[in-house]
């Protein structure tokens, strides 16, 4: 479905993110909620686009679901939300929307930012539901990885609803190059999903 980058580093990332795991659910608290509002932002943007608005609408309510789930994890063991903090992954991935395309590129750039931050972030559930000790931690994340594999096609589907399929297909390389060298120069954090 989509490259899998550095499997080396991952079991050494699951390691260190069990041993976290507040940090974790912490930080998965607040990717669940940006993820709700990156889809409501399109919303706003491109009311205009009937697919992009019919197909996204429900990707909110999951993903403000899945933001109430993880809450729900946490009030279990004590957790609390702690200040909003930067998300370095996030931010770098957001400077490849190509600024001077035309309407067009920048939201096929839109919604392959949007495919690549799902598809990331089920291969790190799809981990933590492999190997994670805790079994009721490894049914959560076993549902959201099959929920965040979805969205990753919806958004896929979307650019090239949009777009010519060659030239989101292309594109899509470009990012997932331009992904690896993020990912590569970013240091695992104990404390994050990506
Ligand atoms: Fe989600
Ligand atoms: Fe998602």
């Amino acid at each position: 479905m989509f490259r899998y980058l550095f499997a080396d580093c991952y079991p050494r990332w699951v390691d260190i993110a069990e041993k976290n795991i507040e940090e974790i659910l912490i930080d998965h608290a607040f990717c669940e909620q940006k993820a709700a509002s990156s889809c409501i932002s399109l919303i706003v943007h491109y009311p205009q686009l009937e697919k992009l608005v019919e197909v996204l609408t429900p990707v909110v309510t999951e993903e403000w679901g899945h933001f109430r789930m993880v809450l729900k994890e946490m009030k279990k063991r004590n957790i609390a939300l702690t200040q909003k903090r930067k998300d370095d992954y996030v931010l770098q991935l957001l400077t490849l929307e190509r600024k001077n395309g035309t309407p067009n590129q920048r939201l096929m750039d839109k919604l392959l930012i949007n495919a690549l931050i799902e598809a990331r972030s089920c291969e790190r559930f799809r981990l933590l539901s492999l190997h994670i000790a805790d079994e009721n931690l490894k049914s959560f994340y076993h549902e959201l990885m099959i929920s965040e594999a979805n969205h990753y096609v919806n958004f896929i589907e979307l650019a090239k609803e949009y777009s010519p399929k060659q030239e989101v297909e292309k594109r899509f390389e470009e990012m997932l190059e331009a992904e690896a060298s993020i990912l590569q120069n970013l240091e695992i954090r104990k404390d994050r999903v990506h």
